[in-house]
Order: C-alpha cells, then structure tokens, then sequence
C-alpha cells in the first residue's frame, strides 16, 4: 500500500468552500505582480521537488519516471507563464459617440472556482487550472482523481510553502466524486467549474451548472486523427507517432488514436511504426530502462484488449504487439494494426492505450472526410511538406488542437480545448486567464469639463 488517506465527501467541500470564501476578497485585492510572485515561487519550487513529486507520480499513476519528470516540468510551466500573465490583465476604453461619455471595460476575477482534475496528469492537469484561477485574483477547490490524490496534496503542500494565503486553494480527495462535487454545483458563490474527464460527466456537469449558471471548461474526449500525406517527412511522422500515441501509455485525451496514411507510403510508414514500438520496453514505471508502464487499471486493459479482437476478427492484420504483456499487472504491449476499417470498434470509440490503428487514403479530401467523421473535435495531427496544405487542413479539420508536422503541441502558452463532443473553453494562453474573469462595462456620463 503507498498511502492512506481520510475520505472526503460533501462536509469536506462544504468547508473548503466557506475557505475560499473568506479568502476571495483579500486575494482579489492582493496587487497582481504579489499574486504572480506566489505562482512563480510555486513553479519553482515544484522543480525544486521534482524527484520527489516524479517518484510519487510514477507510484500512483503508473507511467515512466522519465515522463513523471517531463509532466512535473510541463505542470510547472503553467505556473510561470500565468505567474507573468497577472500582471497582464488589461481592460481597455472604447471611444464614445457621445462626447459627454467615457466608456470603460474592466476586467474582474469571477470568484470561487472549482476544479476535477483526472488521473492521467495528476500534476499538470490541476495546474492548468489553478495557474490563471491564481492569477486572475480567483480562489480554487480543487477535486482530484480518486486514483491520483497523493500529487494533488503534494501540489496543495508546495503552494503553503510558497506563501500562498490559508483558503486561496483547497483539496478535497476522497472516493465518491458525486458527492464531493456536490457542493460545488449547488453554491451560487462558486462561479466556475473547470473539468478535465469524459464527455459523459461533462454532459452531466453542464447540466447541473445550469441551476447557479456557473461558467463553464470542459476538456473532454477526443478520437485524434493522424494523417500522414505521400510527400511527408517519414522520419518526422514516425517519431510524432511514437510520442503522442506513447505519452502515458496512450491514455491522453489528445492520443492519436486513428492513422489515416496515403497508400503510397502506407507500407513505410506502418513497417517503421511496428520497428520502433516492438523495441520499446514495457515494465516498471520506476526502473529507468522502461519505455511503457503500466495501464491504470484492469478494465482499462481489457478495454484496449476488446478493441483489438474486434479489429482482427474483422479482417485487421497485427504488425507488432496485440496482447497483455508482463504477467500479473495490467500491462499491455505496443501495438500496431494494419488494414482498420471505419466500421470496426476502435474506429469509433476512445481507445486511451498503446494501440496504433491502420487506415488508408488516397486524396485529400477523403483524409479530410474520415479525420472529421467522429462527434469528437479535440487534437488532430497531419504530416505534410506542402504549405498550402498545412493551412487548408487547419481551416478544414473540425479540432481545436492541431499539431502539423508535430505531435505533442500542448504548451502553457497556448490556447489548448476542444470543439463539438469534445468540449468547451480553454486552457493555457491568454484565453485560457480569459475564462478566470468576468467583464465589466462602465459608461461614465457627464464629465464636468474643469473649471480654472
Ligand atoms: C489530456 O490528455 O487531457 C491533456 C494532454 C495535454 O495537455 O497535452
């Protein structure tokens, strides 16, 4: 056993909510650049820590250590690119027809948020959130995973040291979700819920958000399309599979999930693909010669295992890969699959594992057609040499996140959320402290002109 913990639940949010309470106007009027400071501190010393909170990371979660440290560095980052952005929270005045006027617009932090964070980031994905809630003069509850809740203590116990005041940001962990989250939904003080998980929850959340009309992030399921075209870069697209289909072992939201590649370079691109995962090593997230740990639970292998029956029994041919590996855990090996059709399971639905899935194309009009024919919209990736086709794609893919000749776009600096099933708002970039506050219109009438 790694940890036990006390469960919370409703009474446990209740009080972490009456916390932010007391807290939200004092943090609101703390000056930005104090509230920056606290962040900067925060990111610094989540990187002072990083053996500490890797080791936890890879014992709770599962994946490798060598990416525990690469999510500890990306969860950091959040904080220093907000730390800079509180100080960047311009309102603006808009020139009036009526002379007699001054007309302003304000920008104000909207408050209480809350955050439900997932188990496959445990440390990034509640930066991401608490980074421009800070920021932006905004108090957080945070409910993290009940898979991951030790990274999320850890995190609340590096923002104490960085001097963040009692009540800006809580953790409630516990295993009933519902019920924590409760609270939440029901407070009209808190004004906001960032939610990182699947779409059904989301789907629920949004309409338990309706009663309090609390705004609203949703980062939900994806079905990523991963189109490599005839004049690609076959290296490039090679090791842009490799990391986004591997990152976690597959289970990200933004994992590619269906390859899409031109018949011309199909037997390339699939025999390379099949070398490099059949040589990774599988194993122990802790010893540092393991490419791939293990999946987060049973039902997710057997999951992964169904999707790939299902494709075989239809006809799919196997590269490399295909089953359980490593007796008695749930590890599951790197695999590639040729011949995939859209009619088969894994064509349809979210994998979230190391299953990289085979179609072909011949123009690109039909690559555009089958990338977009999934209720999903959050990543899509294309490998191209051709310029024009780079922006033509990224006009026509229905995605908010769009990596070409790239696949891991992700970073603190820019906007990432999806479209359709896949979501709403966003996170990281200057969009993503926009969703921390609310606008102000003032109009000023009647400005006495001075008098000498
Ligand atoms: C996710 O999969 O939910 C997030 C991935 C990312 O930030 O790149």
């Amino acid at each position: 056993m790694l940890a036990s913990l006390p469960d919370g639940g409703r009474a446990e949010m209740s009080r972490a909510i009456a916390a932010a309470a007391s807290a939200q106007s004092a943090w609101a009027d703390t000056p930005a650049p104090v509230r920056g400071k606290i962040l900067a501190a925060a990111g610094r010393l989540m990187l002072e820590r990083i053996d500490l909170l890797a080791h936890l990371m890879t014992r709770e979660q599962g994946k490798p250590l060598r990416e525990s440290r690469t999510e500890i560095r990306y969860a950091a980052s959040f904080l220093s690119w907000f730390a800079g952005e509180a100080e960047r929270i311009y309102g603006r005045q808009i020139p009036s027809a009526d002379p007699t006027k001054r007309l302003l617009v304000l920008k104000r932090p909207v408050g209480i948020t809350a955050g439900v964070t997932p188990w496959n980031f445990p440390a990034a994905m509640i930066t991401r959130k608490l980074g421009p809630a800070l920021a932006a003069g905004c108090t957080m509850v945070v409910k993290p995973s009940e898979l991951t809740p030790l990274s999320a203590l850890e995190i609340a116990r590096v923002f104490a040291d960085a001097g963040l005041p009692t009540g800006v940001f809580s953790v409630v962990a516990g295993l009933d979700a519902a019920d924590i989250v409760e609270p939440v939904m029901a407070d009209m003080r808190v004004r906001k819920l960032s939610f990182t998980g699947s779409t059904t929850v989301g789907t629920a959340l949004m309409a338990q958000a309706a009663s309090t009309m609390k705004r609203l992030s949703l980062e939900l399921g994806g079905h990523a399309p991963f189109l490599v075209f005839e004049d690609a870069d076959l290296d490039i697209a090679v090791d842009a599979a490799v990391a986004s289909k591997m990152r976690n072992m597959g289970q990200t939201c933004v994992a590619a999930n269906r390859f899409y590649v031109h018949r011309a370079v199909v037997d390339r691109f699939a025999e390379r693909l099949a070398q490099r995962l059949g040589e990774l090593v599988v194993g122990n997230g802790l010893d540092d010669r393991t490419d791939v740990g293990p999946l987060i639970s049973e039902p997710a292998v057997a999951k992964v295992e169904a999707h790939v029956a299902d494709a075989i029994a239809n006809g799919a041919d196997l590269l490399t890969g295909g089953s359980r590996t490593v007796a008695g855990g749930p590890f599951f090996a790197p695999t590639v699959l040729r011949g995939v059709d859209p009619t088969m399971r894994i064509s349809r639905e979210e994998t979230f594992g190391p299953v990289v899935a085979i179609s072909t194309f011949e123009s690109e009009q039909e690559a555009v057609a089958l990338a977009n024919s999934t209720p999903y919209g959050l990543a899509a990736y294309y490998f191209t040499r051709d310029v024009g086709r780079v922006l033509r794609l990224a006009e026509r893919l229905e995605f908010g996140v769009i990596g070409a000749n790239d696949g891991i776009p992700s970073t603190a600096q820019a906007p990432f959320g999806g479209i359709k099933a896949s979501g709403i708002g966003h996170e990281g970039g200057a969009e993503g402290i926009a969703e921390y506050l609310d606008v102000k219109y003032l109009s000023i009438g009647s400005i006495e002109a001075a008098v000498d």
